[in-house]
């Protein structure tokens, strides 16, 4: 039963104001905190001031939460779509919702005396997600820096995800001595990973080289991907893709580019390559490289359930992208990825380019049992969820 609920700002990892969020029950205790982006996708869930929506909050919202069951999680986000009224939380603020709800979840966990994923996966959890991480992006992360967005790695044939983890921040360094190697200064994106002002070619180059050298020094496969984060390049007026080089490409000229390139540098992992509206750009992308990449949508879903039966419907992807703060509730986001997961595509679970040491989405990814976890490389607020999900999986053996 919920006793007290405390709303504050705190800062994320830009220095700008978010919602946290902590209950308390009879015997336990939660606490989240909401991310934020800077690429958003249109068909987002709201964000509103952090301040505002507070303060708001505590006469409108929080006096409806005291005295549930916090471990009722269905019944609590209901409540939280009932007392905002719309259907994209535009009263009450997603950033407010999402903290409030993964906080109750982890108030009924504490009150169980388990960890978060035990609570949502239950007993047969005996996975833990790779990570997939950006080390050199531009984009909205970065000025004068790539035109795509996040130049990925994933440790494909680690056995544990410490490995794994160790072996992405390996390949991070790596660049960085490539880079300098060059002659190319870089400072660092929002996400941690390097954002030299260098070509996407240039990039790929780098990229290979330096999972090469770690491959071979580890012993395993790690594979590269991209969120080219398309919607950032389309121009509407014009339907085609404008690049800062100068080129510009047709919706079918852009689908032969990403497919060229999943061919060329053997990509993984393919992240939004078409804008957020492209149902079929994505379909034409997916029949023909979809059986050797992952194909994923992330501003083109937003974690609703809606977009993505119509995805599934046009055979737009194999792979999901889950930010629970796009869609503002924890029972939302599980409904979003048993959609999926249903349907057989994969899921990956997500943080966002601004962040908090906030380690749910850990403990998500494992509970959900998500094939990645996309949460960068390095950067305090970044490693925090990585290294929760060291802990975790080192529970998950000790239980097997
Ligand atoms: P955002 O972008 O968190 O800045 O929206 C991350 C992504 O596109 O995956
Ligand atoms: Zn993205």
């Amino acid at each position: 039963i919920t006793r007290a609920i405390t709303l504050r700002t705190i800062l994320d990892s830009r220095g700008r104001k978010t919602v946290e969020a902590e209950v308390r029950t009879e015997h336990g205790f939660g606490r989240a905190a909401a991310p934020g982006g800077a690429s958003t996708g249109i068909y987002e869930a709201a964000v509103r001031d952090p301040a505002l929506a507070i303060s708001e909050a505590e006469n409108q919202v929080i006096p409806h939460l005291i005295g549930i069951d916090s471990s009722d999680q269905i019944g609590v986000d209901a409540l939280l779509h009932e007392i905002d009224g719309t259907d994209n939380f535009s009263k009450i603020g997603a950033n407010l919702t999402v903290s409030l709800s993964l906080a109750m979840a982890k108030a009924a966990a504490d009150s169980r005396n388990i960890p978060l994923w035990q609570h949502l996966g239950g007993i047969f959890v005996d996975y833990a997600p790779r990570p997939l991480g950006n080390v050199i992006g531009g984009g909205a992360h970065a000025s004068h820096a790539t035109e795509f967005q996040e130049f990925l790695v994933v440790p494909t044939g680690c056995e544990s995800v410490r490995d794994g983890i160790f072996a992405n921040a390996q390949v991070h360094a790596t660049v960085h001595d490539l880079l300098k190697k060059r002659g190319i200064h870089a400072g660092k994106g929002d996400e941690g990973a390097w954002a030299p002002p260098i070509s996407d070619p240039d990039a790929f180059g780098i990229l290979t080289e330096a999972i090469s050298l770690v491959s071979d020094e580890t012993g395993f496969e790690i594979s590269p991907g991209i969120d080219v984060a398309a919607s950032q390049m389309y121009d509407p007026e014009s339907g085609m893709y404008r690049y800062r080089d100068g080129t510009t490409r047709s919706p079918e000229e852009q689908v032969t580019y990403i497919a060229d390139l999943i061919d060329e540098y053997d990509l993984v992992y393919v992240e939004d390559p078409l804008h957020e509206e492209d149902y079929t750009g994505f379909a034409a992308l997916n029949r023909e490289t979809g059986n050797r990449c992952l194909i994923c949508g992330d501003d083109l879903f937003v974690t609703n359930t809606k977009r993505i039966q119509e995805g599934i419907s046009h055979g737009s992807a194999n792979c999901v992208l889950i930010k629970p703060n796009q869609i503002g509730t924890l029972t939302d986001t599980c409904e979003a990825i048993h959609l999926a997961q249903r349907h057989g595509l994969e899921t990956v679970m997500s943080h966002r380019s601004g962040e908090t040491e906030d380690t749910t989405i850990a403990h998500l990814g494992c509970a959900f049992q998500c094939i990645f976890i996309k949460t960068g490389v390095v950067g305090g607020e970044r490693t925090a969820k990585l290294n929760e999900l060291m802990r975790i999986e080192e529970s998950i053996y000790e239980r097997k």
